[in-house]
Parts: C-alpha cells; sequence; structure tokens
C-alpha cells in the first residue's frame, strides 16, 4: 500500500492514517489507497471500529486545488463517503489542525468526530468559487441546522472546535493525545454496540428548520455576493438539503459543483489562492530570519494604530511611540476602542482584548525602542519629517534592528540613503484599516538585505497578511496603478457621466464601490493636498474641496449624506458644477456608456500593471493581481486586473488602449510593450517573470 495512507490495528480498532504533507490534500495518490483500505476494513472480522488519523501538522485541509480543472480520477471523494456510510462498525474522524472542505466532507462520512481543542472546521469553498462537492452541503445541515450549515456554508469561515461541539458538528473535544483518546472512544463505541447511524440518515434537526426564515437569510446573502455565483449555489445547494430527499439533494450538489468548477470564476479564485502563495516565494526566503520578538511603531494615527494592533493581534508586545503623551493617549484611546466594537460585536471576548491591549506599550521617548526589533515609521507624510524620524532611529536601534517606512508614496531609497544602515530598511506599505486589510506591500530598497526581506515576508504571514514584494516607485504598485484608474474620471465627468453612473458601472462590473464613493470614503482632501504638493489640478475636485465637501466626514463630496447615513445620494449641486466645468471647458456633453467607463478606467489600470512588470517594480503578474484583490477590492471572481486581461481579451484591450489613445492623445492609453506581447501570445507565460 501507498505511504499515502497506511493501516494499523490497535487491538481490534483500526487506525488509518492519512499522510500526504503538507496539508493532507485529498490527492488521486491518498483517495485510492483510502479507498481499498476502507473496503477491506469493512469486511475485516478482527476490526471493531475504524479511526481515520492523520500525520503532520494537519487533518485533511481539502480537496487537492491542483487536480481541479483536469480529469477526474477514480476513486473519488465523493464514493469514500459512501463508503463510509456503508460500514456497519463504528467509524470516527480524529481531527487535529484543521478539517477543511474535502478534510470536512471525509470526516462526515463517519459517524463520530472527535477533536483536540485547537482543531478549526470549514467548509472553505466558497472561497475558490466553488461549493462543498463531496456531499458537504446535504450532510452538515443534517448535523448542526439548516441555519448554522447556510451561514458557514456561505461564509467559508471555519469553526473552534468548541463552537463545533455545541452545534453538533463534534461529538467530543478531547483533550491529551489526540489519537490515544480517538481510539479510545472508538473503542467504547464498539462496546456500545451503537446503534451508529449515518449522517445521511439523520433528519431530525432538519425537520426543525424555518424555511421562511431560511430563505431571508438566504437573500440577504444572495444580495452581498456582488455578482459571484458560488455564494448564491451555495445557498441554494444547503435549501435543496432541507426540501429534497438526500439522494436528490446530492445530484444537484454535484451538478452545481461542476458547472462552478469549470467557470471563469472559481479558475480566478483558484489562482489567486495560489498566486498568494508564490507572491511569499522571494529570493533569499530560506535564509536565517532575523528574531522578531518585540515591534515598535511610530506614530499613533491612523495607520500607526492599526498597525499596533494588526501586531498585537498577531501576539507581538508592541511599543508605540507618538510626540506627546496627549497624542500618545489619544492614540491608545482609540485603538482600546476598536478593540471595544469588536467585543460588543461579538467577534472578540472581553479576555482576548484585555490580553491584547496587555500587549501595548506607549512611550513618547525615543530610547524605549532600543528594545524592539523591527521598527515601523507611520509618521506625516514629509520627507524631512521623514528623515529627521529615521535619524534618530538610527541612533537608538539595536544593531540588526529592522527599521520600516510605511510611506504612501515617498522614496525609500531616498530614505534609506539618509541613515547608516541602509541595508536594514525597507518600506512596510499597509492599507487601512490596517488591522482589518489584508495586503502588506512590502517595499525592497536598493539596499535591502535579502535576509531582512526574507524575515518581514516571513512575518508577514504570521500576522495574516497578503504579502507582496514590490520596488520603489512613485505609489509602488498599487497607489500607481490606482493613479492610471483614475487618471480619465474628471473627463469622463466632463464630457457627460456623473459620479453615479461611474460608480454604478463599477459596481456591477463586481468591485465594492466606485471611485467617487471610494474618494467620499477616504476624504477628498488626502488627494487635494497631494496635488497641490505636486503643482496638480483636478477641476472639479478641487472645487469641491475649495467649497469645503471632503467627503462623508463633512456630509457632502461627490455624494450628499443624510446625516448619520453612509448612504450615498446623487447631488444636483455637483451635476451643476460638472456642467459649469464642461461649459467653461466647451466640452459638449454626450451619452457615456458602462463600457466606455470600463475602457477608460481599467485598461490603463491593466496597461500602467504592465509598465510595472517591465520596469520589474513587481515580480509577476500575479503578484500585481494579490494586490489589487486583497488592497482594493477588485472583484475576486475576475482573478484581478492582469488574470481579467487575459479573460476580457489582451488583443481587444491593446486596440481600444490604441483607439483612445488616437482620440485623446494621451500617454496613459499608449499600449505598453509587454501589454502588446501578452496580447500575441495570449498569456503572460514566458512573457516576464514567472507565469500569471
Ligand atoms: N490542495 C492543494 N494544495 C494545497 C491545498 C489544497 N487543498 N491547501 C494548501 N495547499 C498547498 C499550498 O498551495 C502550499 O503550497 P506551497 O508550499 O507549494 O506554496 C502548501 O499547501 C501549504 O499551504 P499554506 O501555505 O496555505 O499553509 P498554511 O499552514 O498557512 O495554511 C491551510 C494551511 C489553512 C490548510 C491553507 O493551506 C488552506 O486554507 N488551504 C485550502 C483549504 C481549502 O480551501 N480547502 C477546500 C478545498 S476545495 C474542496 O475540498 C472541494 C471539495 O468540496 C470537493
Ligand atoms: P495621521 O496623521 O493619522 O497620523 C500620523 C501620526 O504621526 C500623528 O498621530 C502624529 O502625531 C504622529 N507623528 C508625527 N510626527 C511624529 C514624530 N516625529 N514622531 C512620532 N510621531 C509623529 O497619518 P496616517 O494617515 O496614519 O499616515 C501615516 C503614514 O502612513 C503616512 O506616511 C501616510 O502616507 C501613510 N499611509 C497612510 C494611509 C492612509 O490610508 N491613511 C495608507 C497607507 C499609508
Amino acid at each position: 500500500m501507498s505511504s499515502s495512507a497506511s493501516v494499523a490495528n490497535e487491538n481490534g480498532v483500526a487506525v488509518v492514517t492519512i499522510d500526504n504533507p503538507p496539508v493532507n490534500a485529498l490527492s488521486f495518490h491518498v483517495r485510492k489507497p483510502l479507498y481499498e483500505a476502507l473496503v477491506a476494513l469493512r469486511d475485516d472480522p478482527a476490526v471493531s471500529a475504524i479511526v481515520i488519523a492523520c500525520a503532520g501538522r494537519t487533518f485533511v485541509a481539502g480537496a487537492d486545488i491542483t487536480e481541479f480543472g483536469k480529469p477526474v480520477e477514480q476513486p473519488e471523494l465523493r464514493a469514500i463517503v459512501a463508503l463510509l456510510e456503508t460500514i456497519a462498525k463504528p467509524t470516527v474522524a480524529a481531527i487535529h489542525g484543521t478539517a477543511l472542505g474535502g478534510g470536512l466532507e471525509l470526516a462526515l462520512g463517519c459517524h463520530f468526530r472527535v477533536a483536540d481543542q485547537d482543531a478549526k472546521l470549514g467548509l472553505p469553498e466558497v472561497k475558490l468559487g466553488l461549493l462543498p462537492g463531496g456531499g458537504g452541503t446535504v450532510r452538515l445541515p443534517r448535523l448542526v441546522g439548516a441555519a448554522k450549515a447556510l451561514g458557514m456554508i456561505v461564509s467559508g469561515t471555519p469553526i473552534s472546535a468548541g463552537e463545533a461541539e455545541a452545534a453538533g458538528l463534534v461529538d467530543a473535544v478531547l483533550d491529551g493525545d489526540l489519537l490515544a483518546e480517538a481510539i479510545r472512544f472508538a473503542s467504547e463505541m464498539a462496546i456500545s454496540g451503537g446503534p451508529f447511524i449515518a449522517v445521511r440518515d439523520r433528519n431530525d434537526r432538519l425537520a426543525e428548520t424555518d424555511l421562511a426564515a431560511f430563505d431571508v437569510h438566504a437573500a440577504d446573502l444572495a444580495r452581498k455576493a456582488r455578482g459571484l455565483e458560488a455564494p448564491i449555489a451555495c445557498a441554494g445547494a444547503a435549501r435543496n438539503a432541507i426540501t429534497l430527499p438526500f439522494d436528490e439533494a446530492l445530484a444537484a450538489e454535484r451538478r452545481l459543483f461542476l458547472k462552478l468548477v469549470a467557470g471563469d470564476q472559481s479558475r480566478a479564485q483558484r489562482y489567486l489562492f495560489f498566486a498568494e502563495r508564490e507572491a511569499a516565494k522571494v529570493p533569499g526566503r530560506d535564509l536565517h530570519k532575523r528574531k522578531i520578538a518585540r515591534v515598535g511603531v511610530i506614530g499613533a494615527g491612523t495607520m500607526g494604530g492599526g498597525i499596533a494592533m494588526a501586531f498585537a493581534n498577531g501576539g507581538f508586545p508592541v511599543t508605540l511611540l507618538e510626540t506627546s503623551a496627549e497624542a500618545l493617549q489619544r492614540g491608545l484611546a482609540t485603538i482600546e476602542k476598536n478593540y471595544a466594537v469588536s467585543v460588543s460585536r461579538g467577534s472578540l471576548s472581553e479576555e482576548a482584548k484585555q490580553q491584547r491591549l496587555g500587549l501595548f506599550k506607549g512611550s513618547i521617548d525615543y530610547a524605549d525602542l532600543a528594545e524592539c526589533d523591527l521598527i515601523i515609521e507611520a509618521v506625516f507624510e514629509d520627507m524631512a519629517v521623514k528623515k529627521d524620524v529615521f535619524g534618530k532611529l538610527d541612533a537608538v536601534a539595536k544593531p540588526g534592528a529592522i527599521l520600516a517606512t510605511n510611506t504612501s508614496y515617498l522614496d525609500v531609497n531616498e530614505i534609506a540613503a539618509s541613515i547608516s544602515r541602509p541595508q536594514d530598511m525597507l518600506g512596510m506599505h499597509f492599507f487601512s484599516p490596517a488591522n482589518v486589510m489584508k495586503l502588506l506591500e512590502i517595499v525592497r530598497a536598493e539596499k535591502t538585505a535579502p535576509d531582512v526581506l526574507a524575515t518581514v515576508v516571513d512575518l508577514a504571514r504570521r500576522i495574516g497578511k497578503a504579502a507582496v514584494v514590490v520596488g520603489v516607485c512613485h505609489g509602488f504598485v498599487g497607489n500607481r496603478m490606482l493613479s492610471a484608474r483614475g487618471a480619465e474620471n474628471e473627463f469622463l465627468l466632463l464630457e457627460g457621466a456623473t459620479p453615479s453612473k461611474i460608480d454604478k458601472a463599477f459596481t456591477d462590473f463586481g468591485w465594492p464601490m466606485g471611485p467617487f464613493q471610494m474618494g467620499d470614503l477616504a476624504g477628498l482632501d488626502i488627494g487635494w493636498r497631494n496635488r497641490k504638493a505636486r503643482g496638480q489640478t483636478a477641476v472639479i475636485a478641487d472645487t469641491l474641496c475649495e467649497q469645503g465637501r471632503f467627503g462623508q466626514k463633512t456630509g457632502r463630496g461627490w455624494y450628499r449624506y443624510e446625516s448619520g447615513s453612509r448612504e450615498p445620494v446623487a447631488d444636483p449641486e455637483v451635476e451643476a458644477l460638472i456642467l459649469a466645468k464642461a461649459a467653461e471647458q466647451d466640452v459638449e456633453a454626450r451619452a457615456i456608456g458602462a463600457e466606455e467607463i470600463i475602457e477608460r478606467t481599467l485598461y490603463p489600470l491593466v496597461n500602467e500593471g504592465a509598465r510595472i512588470l517591465a520596469e520589474g517594480i513587481a515580480a509577476r503578474a500575479s503578484d500585481i493581481d494579490v494586490v489589487w484583490a486583497n488592497g482594493y477590492g477588485f472583484p475576486v471572481g475576475k482573478g484581478g486586473p492582469m488574470f481579467w486581461a487575459g479573460l476580457d481579451g489582451a488583443a481587444r484591450i491593446v486596440e481600444r488602449l490604441e483607439y483612445w489613445h488616437r482620440q485623446t492623445g494621451r500617454a496613459i492609453f499608449e499600449p505598453a510593450p509587454l501589454l502588446r506581447r501578452f496580447a500575441e501570445k495570449g498569456n503572460w507565460e514566458g512573457v516576464v517573470g514567472r507565469p500569471a
């Protein structure tokens, strides 16, 4: 038998151990021996009970995602689960680490599930644009009830062993040696004589379902799906579990799964899953990492506070430095308030809040940073201020400490050149709110040492960030491409579009919000200040700011906001202003459709991405997609701008960019040579770096 699934007999209890590092995915070379072992054990009179367990760091974390889109090799997971349900003796899944997707579905084929304290259980298929395809949508509701199952399947968020036990998914949370305890549990069950009822035959919880309430909840989730097919299919499959006989619901789940797995959205989401992991593979990643025990953060404003929370949430003690006791108190109070909000929403316990707050040490003395192994600066966006801060850091930081700046735009090489240890310095560009947003652009400066880079990439994963290494340029990858995306906005308005029309084209595309809603949320004054600093103007946006219309914070911006509401309402005053500016510039209004809006905003976005690749600011097309999916809300079902360029047709994008270039003469539309090469080849393979 292959070593991927082996069998041992422990006093009549058969232990089937799956061993397929790193996460025990259910690859063909696991499924085949597993199936064969279970057939043999079912009929073996010397076996009174069966335990399925896993070697290594986790229980089965799902189907093997790399096999999707290829011909299916038998036996499939569904056949293994069905086989399990024909076994009369007690079957027990012993869960440690994560039982996810197909892993949980395998466990649902057993009569019992036992877990250790730290185990997590879930059906995250939706995050890959799928639904559970191994019977999860039909079996999970039978154990935890339809409402709970709906939430788990549509969100994809795993639950803890304790929560799983309370919900009826896990029969026992065991202390001590999990395998030994699971064997004991299985043996006791065998002695008890049963009855051992397969999950497929347990209908009591389903019978309790309030179908009307279920439908209300499902409709609400569908509204939030923003064009993604998988969440809706998940909800539909969970509903089938209530309304259809078991086998029909199972067959329907299969049909839905096959449709999703063959579709572009799931392909895009699976691509993003691997792209995120690929992004962490940087040259030098095997180098010895520097030890990071305490983190320092300078500036307790919007970003500094969020960055400090991100590290405290990851268990790191943090020294937070401000210019004055008042500013420090303000920053710490905001942090405490943010944690209190999490407690009131039920996403954080009071105990965890206290524990995290206990990790903060406030200071107004740079000398206190001497004990930090990593120090991140998040002060005002001003080169002179930054250099002053780094000069002080240079004097106090311990040798080998990593020094980072959270600058959005400033030249990290210039800051590094101003200190005596440029090899220890890089950019760590977090996104707001930094304790929530997953993206971290790690800016490699000219002299950044390879082990510094490797240490920070590793650390980013430890605090749950999707890290992408980028080079130095104005705005790095994300903000530089954002400027390209927004370059035509004012022209579009002057030519006849409205903020609502443009925003709608974006939300119809799948973005969570359009550029004008985004501007109002972030504050229009930020861009206004930046433009002034760079000697730039924007006729309409500047006028709005001159009128004190800064967005949501002043109740008026591109839209109006009723007091206390975040709902944007189209404002006739803004539309009149746009018309007046168009008249001043002699621009004739015409109808502008969604297609034109996409061409003039998202095609330049792709074009700028290709320039960034050509310059080596990003190493791979897929790195750019990780930035956009995790930092800017690019619809995951389209995979990110560079992946989407392939879906939409790079040749067509080049053709339309050429058209707009002829029409406007603006450089933003001049197709990048790399994009032309992509269009000729039809994919990024061999065009640059590693394939997208
Ligand atoms: N299939 C194939 N490869 C997988 C995989 C899977 N299900 N899960 C993880 N891997 C690979 C990763 O690509 C990575 O490879 P690399 O080292 O070459 O980059 C390696 O395993 C380790 O993964 P992580 O770096 O993510 O390890 P972590 O320890 O940080 O996280 C994890 C572990 C929480 C299990 C995380 O890997 C994860 O969330 N995996 C995906 C879980 C999932 O989505 N399961 C459902 C799959 S779909 C399914 O089951 C369909 C079924 O219903 C029919
Ligand atoms: P902020 O104005 O909210 O906070 C800056 C804080 O730094 C203030 O609390 C100020 O008292 C403190 N400070 C100023 N000089 C200091 C010094 N010498 N020593 C210690 N503290 C000092 O600004 P914000 O938004 O947090 O921005 C900080 C940095 O993060 C800037 O470089 C900005 O470009 C960058 N950034 C901002 C993002 C955002 O969305 N706000 C996103 C990503 C990066």
